[in-house]
């Protein structure tokens, strides 16, 4: 910006009337001249203006509304390092109650006074902090017994979130997946006992399987886990990946088991800023106790004046989630989140038999696990249909929703779904406006003259791959 039109501005210049809205935003250097707080705020504002209302988005599973104590508490606290133990000990205190009333919601049986567990950003550094306890404790075992290292395996199915994918990236494990079929679509249990081997760290069932919204049979796997252990005389154990599960089965489903009562489950991880209800950058993970944590994880800290000990990927990070997770757990109770969670889980079902009642739709699964379902087209409708779920897509971004339509993983990628997560902020009215926008979007699709350009695209690779869609 020129000299000359900076002086020109003066106290009483509207942030309109500022040269800055005039000019393009800063995307290279810093800029070289100082911004007016307020015209500076408006154009990071407006950066965001355009975007999805985060409670339209149906795509996130990640929590869009909290009430007004829990937001003024964050932002008071959003100057609070978590790290800073020594200066904040109450924080430490707080998270360290959290761990124990997640442990104890999961049926640790672990007596200590602190039950044996960290706080994350998500899931994604909880799962990470799973995976490497289970990797070092394979790791020790075989040392100790004079085996080789070298080639530690996980097996899951291939309705994995990506992060673990990157775990086994980072950490050079060999990650076995079960593909999922239409036929089973959660992990095949004998199939995933048949990719164990000696090397194998651990299993990872899944607890709302991020693609479908169900749960893999957990109980089942460590009944099979059982057997497969005493038969080789090795000790696989579970790490549960209950990202949305973990604190939706407790209060719908308490009498499931799927977490510490059963044997095999030696640790679960699952996200605070999912249906544990508190904003982005909150997860937890637990162990069943302190022996499955190995010692290598404990970094023990002489950090601004006190020894501290930490388990964790990351060292700094924000204390405001773990007020706000507290907050909730005090506020709520048990009987609060469950009477959000049976509010989503009924909007869900809502929602889902509304879809599923519609000409052209078909539903995934007849039953819920968790308050998210998929649907996808009918393959009858659509072998004449004009249109794809793509499309669907777009048109409901017309009326400010993001539903989305993605392909399903490895091995049934050819099917195409749409997928919607109800969570605490979604009402019935919304829902019933949710359903009109989808009934007149079809309702217009369906007047179209030719294919989209979506649909030609598929019909495409139809012909040069024999598969229905990709996209
Ligand atoms: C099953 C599963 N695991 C892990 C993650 C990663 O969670 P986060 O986004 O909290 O890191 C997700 C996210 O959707 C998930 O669905």
């Amino acid at each position: 910006m020129s000299q000359k039109t900076k002086t020109q501005e003066n106290i009483a210049t509207a942030v309109f009337g500022s040269a800055e809205m005039k000019q393009s935003a800063p995307a290279e250097s810093i800029p070289k001249h100082k911004t007016a707080p307020e015209i500076a705020y408006q154009m990071v504002k407006d950066e965001t203006f355009p975007q999805t209302q985060p409670r339209l988005n149906l795509a996130t599973f990640v929590t869009t509304y909290m009430d007004d104590y829990a937001t003024r508490l964050m932002n008071e606290a959003v100057s609070i390092n978590y790290i800073d133990e020594t200066e904040y000990p109450r924080v430490a205190v707080m998270c360290g109650r959290c761990i124990n009333m997640v442990a104890n919601l999961w049926h640790s049986p672990e007596k200590s006074e602190w039950k044996t567990g960290a706080v994350g950003i998500g899931s994604s550094e909880a799962c990470m902090l799973g995976g490497v306890a289970a990797w070092l404790r394979w790791r020790d075992k075989r040392k100790a017994a004079g085996k080789p290292c070298d080639k530690p395996n996980l097996v899951m199915s291939s309705a994995y979130q990506v992060v673990w994918e990157k775990f086994c990236q980072l950490w050079q494990i060999e990650m076995r997946t079960v593909p999922i079929t239409h036929k089973n679509p959660t992990l095949n249990i004998e199939e995933a006992i048949k990719m164990c081997d000696e090397n194998t760290i651990c299993v990872v069932p899944i607890a709302g399987v991020t693609w479908t919204g169900m749960n893999d049979d957990i109980e089942g796997l460590n009944d099979a886990l059982e057997v497969y252990n005493k038969k080789t005389g090795y000790d696989i154990p579970i790490h549960v990946d209950a990202a949305s599960g973990g604190f939706i089965l407790p209060f719908l489903n308490p009498e499931k088991r799927w977490d510490f009562r059963l044997k095999w489950v030696l640790s679960i991880s699952t996200s605070g800023h999912k249906y544990g209800l508190v904003y982005p950058g909150l997860g937890w993970v637990v162990w069943r106790d302190k022996s499955v944590l190995p010692n290598e994880m404990s970094f023990s800290v002489n950090y601004l004046g006190a020894n501290i000990t930490q388990v964790g990927l990351n060292f700094s990070r924000p204390a405001a989630q773990i007020l706000a997770q507290y907050y909730n757990f005090i506020r709520l109770g048990f009987e609060g989140y469950k009477e959000i969670h049976e509010n989503s889980m009924a909007i869900a079902r809502y929602c889902h038999d509304a879809i599923g009642q519609m000409h052209c739709f078909e539903n995934y699964s007849k039953k819920l696990d968790n308050p998210l379902f998929i649907w996808c087209l009918k393959p009858e409708y659509e072998k004449s249909a004009k249109w794809t779920l793509f499309d669907l897509q777009d048109r409901l971004m017309q009326s400010g929703w993001m539903v989305p339509a993605y392909t399903m993983p490895k091995d049934i990628e050819d099917m195409v779904v749409m997928r919607v997560v109800v969570r605490q902020g979604m009402s019935r009215d919304m829902a019933d406006m949710l359903i009109g926008d989808i009934i007149n979007a079809v309702a217009e699709l369906e007047k179209l003259e030719y294919p989209t350009p979506s649909r030609i695209a598929c019909q495409k690779q139809q012909k040069h791959k024999g598969r229905v869609y990709t996209h």
